[in-house]
């Protein structure tokens, strides 16, 4: 039963110091600049260091939002962290997240959506915040996918870079203009070998055979993905316009996920919004898989671009595979 409306007041990102640009990727691999931002839109990426973890990330991020939010972090008492690269495959990220911040006693988990990893946090936490049973919830994107990455296939490496994004949601007042307004989700498991990390699970537990044939990295079947990643954002974007009997134009954002500059282009001509409204950071970050969203989106918000009262749209996709969007009026 949904009693309230959740808003999001605060956001944050954090990304490593270290650049990775194309220009220092044709020295590692049979690669060029002019191949990576004519096939993705990416000029460069960041990297995390050696003793740099999915959790150090997402605190850095999460003390940024809950600055601009204006709340104390022991005021939380939810924190969902979107993850496929955590700390540790146990304890979750969110309890180290949440010990680090010396957050009290609170409900925290881990939640794996590959790239929608965001989309799906943010809308669980939505649930959480309409029915009562968090009144302040910090939602986290983070990844460093830069450590599963295998440095020897030029068809993955050149893709992925480090990020963490928050945001904190709350419970909207009668005043209030700003508001999720509606989400859908979604998974089709048959794909579910398009985007895998073999190794280091139940099914391909870690050995040194699995070290050695290197199963413990990203594997992608990346032209399968390209076509479904444009078929499923687009569908979520429809799905949400006609749910709620909106037009394209009333959109004032479109933030997709930041997987390839072309899957992007191609959602937005689909859904013929005007390319001056659909937010574009993937030559600065790369692909930061669940994280993308929330840096574009304090991205946007920082530097003025949304504004309180817009209408905003977030999609994404990723492993599983999984699909959703979010619209929210911030
Ligand atoms: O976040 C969710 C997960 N990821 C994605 O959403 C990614 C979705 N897929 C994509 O973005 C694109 O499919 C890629 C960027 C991964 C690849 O672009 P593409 O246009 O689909 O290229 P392709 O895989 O069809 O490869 C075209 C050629 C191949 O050479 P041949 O066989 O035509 O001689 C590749 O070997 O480009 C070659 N290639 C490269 N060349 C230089 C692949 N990677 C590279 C590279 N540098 N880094």
């Amino acid at each position: 039963m949904s009693l309230y409306d959740a808003k999001i007041i605060g956001t944050g990102k954090h990304v490593p110091s270290r650049v990775l640009t194309n220009f220092d990727l044709e020295q590692m691999l049979d690669t060029s600049d002019e191949w990576i931002t004519t096939r993705t839109g990416m000029k460069e990426r960041r990297i995390a260091s050696e003793n740099e973890a999915a959790s150090d990330l997402a605190y850095e991020a999460s003390l940024r939002a809950i600055k601009a939010a204006g709340i104390r972090a022991r005021d939380i008492d939810l924190i969902v962290v979107g993850t496929i690269s955590p700390d540790y495959p146990f304890p979750s990220t969110a309890c180290l997240l949440q010990k680090k911040l010396d957050v009290p006693d609170c409900i925290a988990f881990d939640l794996s959506a590959g790239c929608t990893g965001f989309i799906y946090a943010a809308s669980v936490a939505q649930q959480f915040v309409s029915t009562g049973k968090s009144k302040v919830a910090l939602v986290v994107g983070v990844e460093i996918l830069t450590k599963i990455t295998n440095w020897e296939d030029r068809n993955t490496a050149v893709l992925f870079g480090d990020g963490a994004g928050a945001v904190i949601m709350t419970r909207t007042e009668s005043s209030d203009i700003s508001k999720i307004i509606d989400f859908d989700l979604s998974a089709d498991g048959t794909y579910s070998d398009l985007l895998i990390q073999p190794a280091g699970g139940s099914r391909m537990p870690a050995t040194v055979e699995t070290v050695q044939n290197n199963k413990h990295v990203v594997e992608m079947d990346g032209n399968k993905v390209y076509k479904l990643a444009v078929k499923s954002m687009t569908q979520s974007c429809e799905l949400l316009l006609k749910r709620n009997n909106l037009k394209i134009n009333a959109i004032d954002w479109l933030i997709p996920h930041q997987a390839n500059l072309r899957i992007i282009e191609a959602i937005g001509k689909r859904l013929a919004i005007d390319p001056e409204k659909v937010i574009v950071t993937i030559e600065k970050y790369g692909n930061t898989s669940s994280s993308t969203i929330p840096i574009a989106l304090d991205d946007s918000i920082r530097s003025n671009r949304i504004r309180k009262g817009d209408l905003v749209i977030l999609v994404s996709f990723g492993a599983g595979l999984t699909s959703g969007g979010i619209l929210f009026r911030y």
